[in-house]
């Protein structure tokens, strides 16, 4: 496990010296790394950091509002709005790699003009041990912010908890006094829900998704799951007030893992599943069915696309 009282001045003190008086960017996804990066940075260079949350439109209810709160004391945080933009680009893509490529296009593009903006030399990056590992080994086309360090011309890449596990960044944003909520946060993919929605990307789809994502994510914490998600699958009959419906189907899914490479699907109890089904049907009138993924990792990948 890692020493928080000692990783910490050492981490600022290495980010000083690398960055030394330039200036540095770094994108806040709303995950733990990020903010846990972007914290060290900031406690190194002050508001010679830029930190840079881009509103995908694709993100978690209340995400933005949240990281509004948390880095409120960072003067220099910029929140850009970028939802239209990313439908828009994303348009009927139905294949995933290919919105996964629009995305990551649509996020540099808006990424790089807000570090050109900010004279940034430096790009900080919430990389943690795993995902160097999975990205040495191909294994994810896409990383959160994949590509950025070959587009913008930086003069150099700092990766403050480069060598640290997820559980391990978390007692670090405990130690920094990172909101709860951060600390304790869920991994979200970069994508966000676009990788909960199979097929097209539609503001309908997308509204159930936030809401099913939210309610999982309630009830799920005491199972304290490494992920407890819910994604958007397809179509299917059902029945609402007296009517038969072609609703969406709801696929939740509650998995325990170290670091993502493999997961166990969680046992979860009846009255809770049935509680999420309530809810998720409930919450929009075009769902008509909630199922569990029993599925493990392998066969199955976490996330559905
Ligand atoms: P899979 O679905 O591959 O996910 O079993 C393993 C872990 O990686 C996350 N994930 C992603 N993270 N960009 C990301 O930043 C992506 O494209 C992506 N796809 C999956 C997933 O949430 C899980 O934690």
């Amino acid at each position: 496990m890692v020493d928080t009282e000692t990783f910490v001045p050492d981490a600022v003190a290495e980010i000083d010296e690398e960055i030394d008086d330039a200036n540095a960017v770094i994108a806040l996804s709303g995950g733990v790394d990020s903010s846990v990066a972007a914290a060290l940075a900031y406690e190194a260079i002050g508001d010679r950091l830029t930190p840079v949350y881009v509103d995908t439109g694709l993100m978690r209810k209340g995400e933005t509002d949240q990281i509004r709160e948390t880095f409120d004391y960072m003067d220099s945080l910029r929140i850009v709005d970028a939802k239209d933009r990313f439908l828009e680009a994303l348009g009927g893509t139905t294949d995933p790699e290919a919105k996964r490529e629009i995305i990551g296009e649509q996020f540099i593009r808006e990424f790089e003009r807000e570090a050109k903006d900010a004279d940034a030399d430096y790009l900080v990056q919430g990389t943690i041990y795993p995902d160097r590992i999975e990205s040495e080994g191909g294994i994810k086309s896409h990383h959160n912010v994949g590509g950025l360090p070959e587009v913008v011309d930086f003069e150099g890449i700092v990766e403050p908890v480069r060598d640290l596990y997820k559980d391990e960044v978390r007692e670090v944003a405990r130690h920094l006094g990172l909101d709860e909520l951060v600390a304790e946060r869920m991994p979200f993919p970069g994508p966000g829900l676009a990788v909960r929605i199979i097929g097209e990307i539609t503001e309908e789809k997308l509204e159930v998704a936030r809401e099913a994502n939210h309610v999982v994510e309630e009830e799920l914490e005491e199972y304290e799951p490494w992920q407890a998600l819910a994604a958007v699958i397809g179509k299917a009959t059902g029945v609402k007030g007296d009517n038969r419906v072609h609703g969406w189907v709801v696929s939740v899914r509650s998995v325990e893992s170290r670091d993502g490479m493999t997961a166990r699907a969680q046992e979860i109890d009846w009255d809770t599943l049935q509680r999420i089904q309530s809810r998720i049907t409930g919450a929009h009138e075009n769902v008509a069915r909630v199922v569990y993924d029993v599925t493990h990792k392998p066969p199955a990948t976490i996330e559905y696309e």
